[in-house]
């Protein structure tokens, strides 16, 4: 069995689950040396280079859940808008999406045919993690549109918010159709062999909790019900949203990932008991050293207190300055600290 499933089902693990957002990617060497050879969209679309990317972090960090090595726009690529990733920025749309005219470019997803290579890829590491599980994801409605919308990263989501407060049959058109493409994609990552699955809202935290809870729980709550009859654990996180953790649960998340900037018992409070969490280590202090990253490890074990349903991991992505090293000392000392 495995460690973060007990800690997700009800079940007393042996130790605290542990997995880093990111953890395959630029603070791994190994990665860096198939980036010299292969660009990031070779490396997602060719199974046998996502398989190895995907394993890289598992054997160096010793984690217990691997995450499929993917990006949040690669099932919008697919159905045929053309989002580049650019390095050192981000998601980039040439024309993005603005108007009801814009909408179709946008049509539905049909996993296998449209993106066969993420399935080919879920179904190879199921076989070669044994019994680590495979986390799939998929972006939220919120975060794709605002890429979609802006063309590009945006601090503010200026235009983003502008047309949802404008535009709501644009803004109704576009969150229905990414939520019914982000549910069939997570379906059929799970009928591939995922064993459970996260919802990156990463953007969410930019907005006010009225504006959340009209404007983006609907969609965001579409996606994660249309996963119930699943049974898989439906991870939902977001960067910045200690005001959203309690809607974020309450949009069908069975567990919430939290940021650095809420203590973490202070977002217990706010999560309903019933709904485990993630989080919340800042991604910056495994930068900082061992020291300082061992410290606040056990600054966060004393937060989360004896509770068995939190998944160890960072409040955001590994970032690229991170030494390896660090990271598997945090692996192995949270597994010490929690065995039972
Ligand atoms: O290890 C893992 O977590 C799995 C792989 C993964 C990637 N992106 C790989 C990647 C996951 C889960 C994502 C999700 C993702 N992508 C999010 C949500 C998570 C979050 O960080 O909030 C977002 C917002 C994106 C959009 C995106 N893709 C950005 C902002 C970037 C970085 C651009 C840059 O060069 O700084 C990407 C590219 C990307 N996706 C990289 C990786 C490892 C870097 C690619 C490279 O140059 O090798």
């Amino acid at each position: 069995m495995s460690v973060f499933l007990d800690a997700l089902s009800g079940r007393e693990p042996a130790h605290m689950p542990v997995w880093f957002m990111r953890q395959a990617g630029r603070a791994l060497a190994e990665y860096r040396e198939i980036r010299a050879e292969h660009s990031f969209d070779e490396v997602v679309h060719t199974p046998d280079l996502t398989v190895e990317v995907t394993l890289q972090p598992v054997r160096r960090y010793g984690v217990d859940a691997a995450i499929l090595f993917s990006d949040i726009v690669t099932p919008v690529q697919a159905v045929g808008l053309p989002v580049e990733i650019r390095k050192g920025i981000g998601p980039v749309l040439d024309q993005p999406i603005r108007t009801v005219e814009d909408l179709d470019r946008l049509r539905p997803l049909e996993p296998e045919q449209d993106a066969p290579y993420v399935f080919e890829s879920i179904r190879l590491l199921v076989d070669e993690l044994g019994d680590t599980p495979l986390i799939g994801f998929a972006g939220a409605p919120f975060t794709l549109a605002s890429y979609l919308i802006e063309g590009q990263p945006s601090r503010d989501h200026a235009i983003t918010k502008a047309l949802m407060r404008t535009e709501p049959l644009v803004w109704d058109g576009l969150l229905s159709r990414l939520a019914d493409l982000v549910a069939t994609h997570l379906r059929a990552q799970v009928v591939a062999g995922a064993s459970a699955v996260q919802l990156f809202d990463s953007w969410a935290g930019t907005l006010s909790p009225a504006d959340y809870r009209t404007f983006v729980l609907p969609y965001s709550r579409r996606v994660l019900t249309a996963l119930d009859d699943l049974d898989v654990p439906r991870i939902h996180f977001g960067v910045g949203t200690g005001e959203l953790l309690g809607l974020m649960a309450a949009a069908g998340a069975d567990v919430v990932g939290v940021d650095w900037r809420v203590p973490m018992e202070v977002a217990r409070e706010r999560i309903p008991l019933d709904v485990a969490t993630q989080g919340n280590l800042d991604p910056t202090v495994v930068v900082a050293g061992a020291a300082p990253a061992l410290a606040a490890t056990d600054d966060l074990l004393g937060r989360i207190g004896p509770r068995h349903d939190h998944v160890f991991n960072l409040g955001h992505g590994v970032l690229p300055p991170t030494d390896p090293g660090v990271l598997a000392a945090v692996v192995d000392h949270v597994h010490e600290a929690t065995a039972r």
